[in-house]
């Protein structure tokens, strides 16, 4: 991958609690959970978009930056977390471990999805503290707290376990992936660029480039539930086809779904090429993850 994983984590890590007192449990299964190496692809977004319109010249202030890139992933690590629930998709391995359900149990890994999620805007929401009245800082939260939710993320899951084991229409297909996996990467991008002050019509841009790069993402997803190696996805092969769900790769077929990312991802670049930023290294950056995401094996 193109930016370094553990980077980024040296940067989140540092806003995850001690696992201590009588919920120990619970922050140790929170901990487990976000610890266990994933790609850290929604916070290095996020940091790309922010440095692209950020004065690198100036002394890097991570102060207001890093509490939201460690919100971003505890809110993608408890989605996961509840995904692999037996009530949903009834997964035994995540990120190359056992599942947190199948780790510390049923009950403790539902809690451990709600205290990321709910610490995810305690961390958050401390970037307040540092910049009092900053409007970027206060755009950047509503989104933190609109993409996730019943019109995002939830609404996108919702519509995937309602329609298990019933063929999709395009429309049910674009509604579950834009919501359930572009919502997410659109607030990281959009997170990212508001805190660094962009502006509206930018921003604009950047959400429609990563509603692009959702869309891909998910379904090289489906392609790697399908082909992909279980060892270095992590995750069990099949999940999708034991579950009785429908998706890109099963309706069209490998060839036209790989076809489809390639297609996507060309068009996120497109957009990020027509926007003007303070950083154009920065730039090259970002399209070279999009671009390293075409193929990616896990
Ligand atoms: C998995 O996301 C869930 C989807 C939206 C497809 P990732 O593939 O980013 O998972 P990690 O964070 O690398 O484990
Ligand atoms: C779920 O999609 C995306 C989430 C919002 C967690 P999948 O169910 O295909 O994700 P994986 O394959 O389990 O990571
Ligand atoms: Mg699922
Ligand atoms: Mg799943
Ligand atoms: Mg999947």
């Amino acid at each position: 991958m193109e930016y370094n994983s553990s980077d980024i984590e040296k940067i989140i890590y540092k806003y995850i609690p001690t696992a201590k007192g009588y919920q120990q449990e619970l922050l140790a299964a929170m901990d487990y959970a976000f610890k266990a190496g994933g790609k850290r692809l929604r916070p290095m977004m996020m940091k790309l978009c922010y440095d692209m319109f950020t004065d690198m010249d100036e002394a890097y202030d991570e102060t207001v930056i890093g509490p939201f890139m460690a919100a971003i992933e505890m809110i993608h690590t408890y989605s996961l977390i509840h995904d692999d629930l037996p009530a949903l998709d009834n997964d035994d391995l995540r990120r190359g471990r056992p599942t947190v359900h199948v780790k510390f149990g049923e009950d403790v890994a539902i809690l451990a999805g709600d205290g990321l999620l709910n610490y995810a805007y305690e961390t958050a929401a401390k970037a307040f503290l540092v910049k009092p009245g900053d409007l970027g800082i206060e755009k950047a939260f509503v989104t933190l707290t609109g993409k996730p939710g019943i019109y995002g993320m939830v609404g996108g899951q919702a519509l995937d376990v309602s329609m298990t084991g019933k063929k999709l229409t395009n429309d049910q297909m674009e509604f579950i992936y834009l919501n359930k996996t572009s919502a997410l990467i659109e607030c990281s991008m959009m997170v990212g660029a508001y805190l660094a002050g962009a502006s509206e019509d930018i921003v604009k841009k950047l959400e429609e480039a990563a509603r692009a790069v959702g869309m891909a993402f998910q379904v090289q997803d489906d392609i790697l539930d399908i082909k992909g190696d279980e060892e270095k996805i992590g995750k069990p092969l099949h999940s999708d086809e034991k579950n009785d769900k429908y998706t890109y790769a099963t309706i069209y077929g490998i060839e036209a779904a790989e076809k489809y990312v390639k297609e996507m991802s060309d068009k996120a670049n497109k957009i990020i090429s027509s926007i003007e930023v303070k950083n154009n290294e920065v730039k090259d950056k970002l399209t070279r993850l999009i671009n390293s995401l075409i193929d990616r094996d896990r």
